[in-house]
């Protein structure tokens, strides 16, 4: 059967591909980057088999078997697709979509929609009722304005037990859908209650204008502080970026990504119309992917407390491979957050802390001073080590002189001994990472890997590698295409191997269609989806760049010229005639 795209991604979200794969063989340096591991499906005595986490896939550079959690099953388990979707359902607690199933899923999801836009408008009208005196107050104390009020469409939920439930019954939705909409809740004693009572609503809307989901704030000191809504037909924890629909048309391709709703609202409100934030729980790698579409530059702005600095540990981590830059605000004797930063220094002091945001290295050097005591020579020593290792991973050259400079006048001790760790400390680092796959891949890449599939990349090597190339640019940097637009074409590729999925992927380039791996692997052949993964693969360690592409077509075009080029009137290829020439002349002489 066919299964919806929106399904399969909810699917494999609940799958970790290096879990699954570590039931069938053994894996080594598990939870780093790139683990890898002997291949489970040949037999091979050094790993040549690479998992990789962010694009939760594998590729074996021995047998060139590839794809994601589903190939995996599919092949390992020898299941067809639905089988393996079957398998992997069970395995996430999901439910298998049928088509029934799928009609009644997208109604609820509208049914949910209207019913959220209607709370919302609800809560919002009740700010102005007598009994929202004490949430009134409370936005007069925070210094909300009246448009910021509207714009963010704040709003209250009465303290009653059914202040929601009656308005939205009036307008035709029943129990059951407002408890799965989690806008009501059911009690222990059978009875249904509103999810949200006396508190400040923040109605969360998606980047089409909907409304998604709900935060609700208490107006004292009562615990929890923010009750969130939990998984509905349209909203699932840790999906969605909070006031993104705002800030996702700020001109500078710059977010700030706060910690909560309050501070968001705050940013806005003194100007910073670029603020956003999580929907309280911890950052995921689908919420970084939503981001950096984006953006180019993320700030990270948490708490200056230790929960606040770990949470931004945890972020930097995360983004470590996501394509933006990031920095870090510092907020060290400003204040807590930006809303007290603004509320007791104003915007220019905000101003001021963004300015000077560190990046993710110095923010690194800035937590390993904090650990060790500066005035013992222990401490130097322990800072000195620690530091080390984070200049170590720095890979610009100038950047690394620059820190290593400054470390070694803060510390007082020469700048060669620091450089001479530095370096040892990288030395260590690349022996640790040049696993069998980094050799793997070079061979790869250099077009030894007899595993690929093309029936005609031997005959055309040159040619073929060209293509790989652009093939695997164009899937990294999709506006690739329309750069090349017009010089790049499929009657360019040689290979009609790859000139097929040249036009698979610039057709999905073009309708805006997914290029991840799962979804080339949709309802696609074993051998097509290795291929994908072996490209994904080559994009990894090429860079590859505008330049880079225009030489691979020139080479295409070379090559083409050289297929093409008129045979001599004996109907021999070139090489051929100037062989019959050489015995010519031999036979003369
Ligand atoms: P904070 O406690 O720092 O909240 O939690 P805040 O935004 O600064 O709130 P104010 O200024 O006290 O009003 C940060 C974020 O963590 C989530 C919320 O998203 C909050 O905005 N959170 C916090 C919860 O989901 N539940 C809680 O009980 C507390
Ligand atoms: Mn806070």
């Amino acid at each position: 059967m066919r299964f919806s795209d929106e399904f399969l991604t909810e699917l494999r979200s609940h799958i970790d591909i290096e879990e699954l794969i570590g039931k069938y063989t053994d894996i080594r340096h598990r939870g780093t980057r790139t683990p890898v591991a002997l291949c489970p499906f040949h037999t091979e005595k050094t790993p040549s088999f690479v998992i990789y986490r962010d694009t939760q896939s594998y590729y074996c550079f021995g047998c060139g078997a590839g794809g994601d959690a589903i190939t995996f099953i599919k092949n390992i388990e020898r299941l067809d697709f639905t089988e393996a979707v079957k398998y992997l359902c069970e395995k996430a607690g999901m439910n298998m979509p049928t088509d029934e199933a799928d009609d009644a899923r997208i109604s609820m999801r509208r049914r949910c929609y209207e019913a959220n836009r209607e709370a919302a408008r609800f809560y919002h009208s009740c700010l102005s009722l007598p009994e929202a005196a004490a949430a009134n107050e409370y936005i007069k104390k925070r210094r909300l304005s009246p448009e910021t009020v509207t714009r963010f469409g704040l709003g209250y939920a009465p303290d009653r037990w059914d202040a929601l439930l009656k308005h939205l019954k009036k307008k035709g939705f029943n129990e059951d859908e407002l408890v799965s909409f989690d806008l009501a809740r059911k009690t222990k004693n059978g009875g249904t209650i509103d999810a949200f009572r006396n508190r400040l609503i923040f109605p969360i809307i998606d980047l089409r204008g909907n409304v998604t989901a709900f935060g609700g704030r208490v107006l004292d000191d009562s615990k929890p502080k923010y009750l969130n809504s939990s998984d509905t037909p349209v909203y699932r924890k840790g999906q969605g970026i909070y006031a993104l629909n705002f800030a996702k048309n700020n001109s500078g391709r710059q977010l700030i990504l706060c910690e909560g709703y309050m501070d968001v609202i705050a940013m806005h409100q003194a100007g910073f119309t670029n603020a956003v934030a999580g929907l309280g729980t911890a950052f995921t790698s689908e919420q970084i992917n939503l981001l950096s579409r984006y953006c180019d530059e993320l700030f990270l702005s948490f708490d200056s407390d230790e929960a606040g600095r770990k949470a931004t540990e945890r972020a930097l981590r995360l983004l470590k491979n996501a394509p933006i830059k990031i920095k870090v605000l510092d907020y060290t004797g400003e204040g807590k957050d930006p809303d007290e930063v603004i509320k007791e220094h104003g915007r220019e002091r905000m101003q001021k802390v963004i300015s000077r945001a560190d990046n993710d290295t110095e923010f690194a050097l800035k937590r390993a001073r904090e650990k060790y005591d500066l005035s013992t020579d222990d401490g130097r020593l322990g800072y000195l080590n620690d530091a080390v290792e984070i200049l170590a991973d720095v890979g610009n050259a100038m950047e690394r002189d620059i820190y290593t400079s400054r470390l070694a006048s803060e510390l007082s001790v020469s700048t060669d001994s620091v450089k001479t760790q530095t370096e040892k400390a990288r030395k260590r680092e690349r022996r640790r990472e040049s696993t069998a796959e980094f050799e793997n891949a070079a061979k790869a890449a250099a077009g030894e890997d007899s595993k690929i599939r093309n029936p005609d990349r031997k005959k055309y090597l040159r040619a073929a590698k060209a293509e790989e190339f652009l093939l695997a640019a164009l899937i990294k940097n999709p506006d690739y295409l329309k750069k090349l637009a017009s010089r790049l074409s499929a009657d360019l590729f040689v290979t009609p191997y790859n000139r097929r999925f040249f036009e698979d992927i610039s057709a999905r380039i073009k309708s805006g269609r997914s290029l991840d791996i799962s979804a080339f692997g949709n309802n696609a052949e074993n051998d097509d989806i290795s291929y994908i993964s072996y490209l994904f693969t080559l994009g990894k360690f090429t860079d590859e760049n505008p330049q880079g592409c225009e030489q691979c077509i020139q080479t295409l075009i070379a090559e083409k010229e050289k297929m093409s080029r008129p045979r001599t009137a004996r109907g021999l290829s070139d090489d051929d005639w100037l062989k019959a020439m050489e015995a010519k002349r031999k036979k003369q002489q």
